[in-house]
């Protein structure tokens, strides 16, 4: 079962977002699926997870269709009742002779909650080496933040690659984000062992939809797109000195090999303008990433119909290439060493 998740490769050694925390009521248990394996995930009195195949040992109900009783799990199907760790305590067509209870457990994954998510550590033989990504700035002084959900019609690298990209935004996200015109962009691309930071020189740069609110006292733009091994990205956008700024950090999780839930994080730092700003932004924003639900649907569906990528690269590809590279690189040989840490100058136009 689940081709996908065998196929992966070093790739499912990683934490994966399932859900935003609040989400994961105690009642009520949830059915994720990450790399084709239906999960699910359930809460405990004392506030602590549990995350765990879903499916009963019994005649394999899906626990996630059960309920939470005394800090069990129980299947909705003869009412077989589980403990946090995936073992059967109860069988309610044994009776007394609890001895007759088969002690095999249901594969449970390590969970932690972090940064208003639930994280899974899907690695099969290795157990967590290292933390969840640290989403940004949620604690720091001016900043306001909320999390987007959004379910897209393609893979993880497509995705990535996608929100790294500045040449699709005068396309995709024509007089929404930036409109062309034809201005050169010169930027630094760097691929080190796992992550690829892009950091652009265009200070006079404008995005957004308005000037005033992002920035208006035309203050310099730093911007810089970096991705984090397997599937996180960070786009920054910071004026002045920290004096404001706009963030979109992505995790992204996949379901199928075809379909990818995308937890995005936007952060925003607006002066006195923060607390009203949040209204027009999540609109805004929402917008923005349904034109890419678009392009990236129907992408996707003519990768699939071509069945191969015979792509052909300009130098504001380059990011993508060494996504791909890296990507590729743990799915296929994570044996031999990553592929050698470059640093490269390109220049485009939007
Ligand atoms: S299938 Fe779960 S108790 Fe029978
Ligand atoms: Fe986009």
């Amino acid at each position: 079962m689940s081709k996908m998740y065998e196929s992966s490769g070093e790739l499912v050694n990683h934490w994966y977002a399932a859900g935003q925390s609040k989400a994961i009521k105690k009642t009520k248990p949830q059915l994720v699926t990450i790399f084709e394996k239906p999960l699910v995930i359930w809460r405990l009195k004392d506030g602590s997870l549990s995350v765990m195949l879903d499916r009963c040992n019994h005649r394999n109900a899906p626990l996630s269709k059960g309920r939470v009783i005394n800090d069990c799990l129980v299947c909705p199907y003869h009412g077989w009742t589980y403990n946090k760790e995936g073992q059967c305590v109860e069988i309610p067509s044994e009776g007394p002779h609890s001895e007759r209870i088969p002690n095999k457990k249901i594969v449970s994954f390590p969970v932690k909650e972090a940064y208003g998510l639930v994280w899974v550590w899907m690695g099969k033989d290795k157990s967590p080496n290292s933390e969840p990504f640290e989403m940004p700035v949620m604690k720091e002084q001016g900043w306001h933040s909320y999390y987007m959900e959004t379910k897209f019609s393609n893979t993880v690298t497509d995705l990535v690659e996608n929100f790294m990209d500045v040449p699709h935004t005068v396309f995709v996200h024509k007089g929404w984000f930036r409109d062309r015109k034809q201005i050169c962009i010169n930027a630094k691309v760097e691929r080190t062992a796992d992550s690829v930071l892009v950091s652009y020189d265009q200070p006079n740069d404008s995005i957004g939809f308005s000037g005033w609110l992002v920035n208006p006292k035309g203050l310099p733009m730093k911007h810089t797109d970096n991705f984090y091994m397997p599937n996180i990205t960070r786009v920054d956008y910071i004026f002045g000195e920290n004096e404001r700024g706009f963030i979109i950090t992505s995790t992204c999780t996949p379901i199928s090999p075809d379909e990818t839930m995308v937890y995005t994080l936007i952060s925003y730092k607006f002066g006195w303008l923060t607390p009203i700003a949040k209204m027009g932004l999540s609109a805004y924003t929402r917008k923005v990433i349904n034109q890419d639900v678009w392009i990236m649907d129907i992408h996707g569906k003519n990768i699939r119909k071509f069945g191969e990528t015979d792509y052909h690269s300009t130098q504001c590809d380059f990011m993508h290439l060494y996504i791909e590279s890296l990507r590729e690189h743990a799915v296929k040989d994570s044996k031999k060493l990553s592929p050698e840490p470059i640093i490269k100058d390109i220049e485009f136009w939007v």
